[in-house]
């Protein structure tokens, strides 16, 4: 039987984040419900953090109520914190996920606290999700690089691993965050990660900023790794990264792993009309 890749959407959620321009809550429930059609098992359509932060995802929980939820497809959200998983909870999320980073600059750029701080607030967050039975995922992000810090040590990362892992994360996705990871990086990073959590826990989440996303997919896909996140049309970037570009194209990483032989399970004609949807929600740069 051909071995299986899964793709992670993150689109809907790390692509339109960075967007200056606000997106109509229409617009984005729109692009959800093509996806949906797609064959994702998961896809990421919502952030409850601090509007003041991220101005674009303000109208989450109107997009998890608007969207047509097909049967089989998990729903996931961002929640930095305890009002972000409440607020996750109502709005009926399927699943959640908490997000620190391997590297401090990072770390408190993005969510305003140390990595050791925002594990303590990960904390409840993690206890609340396994209380209501909302399966949990976990980031790491800067996993090779930080925009502010430079250079991940890979046992920085291992460590951000095993404290999600801890805390009852089902699955730790890793974040090349400004995409400029190289593969020999990722792969020394990948080396330590695995003496902490098995490959089929991990996820691959690569920015595509110096076009190497790719080539650190196939790095990961030799470590194990079976799940990659992406986002449709290539959309995205990080606001606390400055110059990190979009995900990783779910169309190019579809194409990619089914000519290496796997299976994605995705609709490729589907996934074209939804990235059309995602270009056309892209403000010029
Ligand atoms: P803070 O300022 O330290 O926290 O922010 P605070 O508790 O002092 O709250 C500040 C304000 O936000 C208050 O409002 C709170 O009520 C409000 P005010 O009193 O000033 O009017 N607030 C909230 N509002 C809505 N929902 C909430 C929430 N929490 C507080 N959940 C905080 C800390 C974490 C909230 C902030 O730093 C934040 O929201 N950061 C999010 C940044 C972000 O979303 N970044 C992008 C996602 S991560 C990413 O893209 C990387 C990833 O893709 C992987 C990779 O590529 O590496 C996942
Ligand atoms: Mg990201």
């Amino acid at each position: 039987m051909t071995e299986r890749v899964e793709i992670f959407e993150v689109g809907p959620r790390d692509g339109l984040q960075n967007e200056k321009r606000p997106i109509p809550v229409a617009d984005k429930i729109a692009l959800v419900d093509c996806l949906s059609g797609a064959g994702f098992r998961r896809i990421e359509v919502a952030s409850f953090v601090s509007p003041k932060w991220v101005p674009q995802m303000a109208g989450s929980a109107e997009v998890l109520a608007g969207i047509a939820r097909r049967p089989g497809v998990s729903y996931a959200a961002l929640t930095p914190n305890m009002r972000g998983f409440e607020a996750a909870l109502a709005a009926r999320a399927d699943e959640v996920a908490i997000f620190g980073s391997a590297s401090e600059g990072f770390s408190r750029a993005n969510i305003n606290a140390s990595i050791a701080d925002s594990l303590e607030r990960f904390a409840p967050v993690a206890e609340s999700a396994r209380a209501a039975g909302v399966p949990l995922r976990g980031y790491v992000s800067c996993v090779v690089e930080c925009p502010y810090d430079g250079a991940t040590d890979p046992r920085e990362v291992a460590r951000v691993v095993a404290a999600l892992r801890d805390m009852g994360c089902y699955e730790v996705s890793l974040g090349d965050t400004i995409g400029r990871g190289r593969p020999e990086a990722v792969d020394a990073m990948l080396a330590a990660v695995l003496d902490e959590m098995p490959a089929d826990r991990l996820a691959g989440h690569f920015h595509d900023t110096a076009g190497r996303a790719l080539a650190n997919v196939d790095v990961a896909l030799a470590r194990g790794l079976r799940v990659f996140d992406a986002a449709v049309g290539g959309l995205g970037g990080c606001p606390y990264a400055p110059g990190a570009a979009g995900n990783v194209a779910t169309e190019a990483v579809m194409a990619h792993v089914e000519r290496a032989g796997y299976a994605t399970g995705l609709d490729r004609d589907v996934l074209a009309r939804a990235a059309g949807m995602a270009r056309d929600m892209r403000s010029e740069r």
